[in-house]
């Protein structure tokens, strides 16, 4: 397997190299083709990313990838969106489990994942801004609502075979749109699925979230709720996700580059090791991704955490004790 390695910028630049040290310890056979982009980049090159870079990125499997500033620059184009559009990674799954010993803002024992549009919708990209007005498109099409919504039945078979279907279709008629053909590709699929309105599902997620499992919705709508449900199980430090296509995928933790804390040692690095633990999984390196999965769990319960978890453990403390259970 051959893996495009990105740091990015900031603790992107921390949290990946320990999360590849956790990687190496399986000795398992994968080529790392390591490439600098973003921010960093941007300022020494004029270019955060460039057409050799997507091209080196094409001749891998997939992606590693830690995190990279943006700036409201309007030269500078984001280049995540690029990346997702140009390896048309139309998935983006963030799975949310409570991990052991995290002190949580939900007493209720959960396990769910949101299979987020990654694509189109609102981030269609089709805005026009005028003096007094601005539009901003939201396209919904057949072809991506159904791989999709196929996609999210396919992770419900591997889990309790219940899907949620959260739109907000009452108001918006593209939504009523993407309702009809999710609620096609599940009785097809023979899923069990039922629906919420976004807001009442932004509601009930904090009250009853044992109640769900695979959770399926378009590309704004989910990318607030999982930012909601990373508050649910501990903060970002914790969140890893997949942005999964046909022939590519890249694995990243959800947070960004945190200038805040860049440069001291002591970003949390559990959500990039859970994103390597996806990447295995994926590639169906099923016990070794387990057996991460699990030593995060026991460095949690033994109180080995960084300061965002109230702990005073550097991010090279918690990835060594990680590497040391694993071995
Ligand atoms: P952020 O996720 O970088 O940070 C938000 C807060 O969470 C900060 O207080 C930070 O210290 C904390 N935090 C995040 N990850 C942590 C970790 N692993 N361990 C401990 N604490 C952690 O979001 P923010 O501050 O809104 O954005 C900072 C920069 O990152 C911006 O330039 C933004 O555009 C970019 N960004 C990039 C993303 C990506 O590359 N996928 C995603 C989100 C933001
Ligand atoms: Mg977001």
């Amino acid at each position: 397997m051959k893996v495009a390695i990105i740091p990015g910028d900031g603790i992107g630049k921390e949290v990946l190299p320990a999360a590849l040290s956790v990687l190496d310890v399986f000795g398992v056979d994968i080529e790392k083709v390591p490439l600098e982009i973003g921010f960093g980049k941007w300022e020494k090159t004029g270019s955060a990313i460039t057409d050799d870079d997507i091209a080196l990125i094409k001749q891998c499997d997939c992606v590693l990838f830690g995190a990279i500033t943006t700036v409201p620059d309007p030269d500078y184009k984001s280049v995540l969106v690029r990346i997702r559009k140009e390896l048309d990674l139309y998935a983006n799954i963030r799975p949310f489990t409570p991990l052991k010993k995290v002190k949580l803002p939900c007493a209720k024992k959960f396990d769910f994942v949101i299979v987020r549009e990654n694509t189109e919708g609102m981030y269609s990209g089709v805005e026009e801004l005028h003096e007094d007005v601005a539009y901003s498109t939201r396209i919904i099409t057949r072809k991506g609502s159904t791989r999709i919504a196929e996609k999210a039945c396919k992770i419900a078979k591997m889990r309790k075979k219940q899907l949620t279907i959260v739109h907000k279709a009452n108001v918006l008629k593209s939504d009523s749109f993407f309702r009809d053909v999710c609620t096609g590709v599940a009785k097809k699929n023979d899923i069990r699925y039922n629906e919420m309105f976004v807001d009442a599902m932004a509601y009930d997620m904090i009250l009853h979230p044992e109640k769900y499992d695979v959770i399926v919705t378009t590309n704004l709508f989910g990318d607030i709720l999982s930012d909601e449900a990373a508050a649910m199980v501990g903060g970002l430090g914790l969140c890893p996700s997949a942005n999964i296509g046909d022939k590519y995928a890249f694995f990243e933790p959800i947070h960004g580059s945190a200038p805040d804390i860049a440069g001291k040692g002591i970003a949390n690095p559990i959500a990039a090791i859970l994103s390597v633990k996806m990447m295995l999984e994926w590639a169906g390196f099923n016990a070794e991704a387990k057996t991460i999965g699990q030593a995060v769990n026991n460095v949690l319960d033994n109180g080995i955490v960084t300061p965002d978890l109230g702990g005073s453990y550097s991010t090279l403390d918690v990835s060594n004790a990680i590497t040391k259970l694993i071995r």
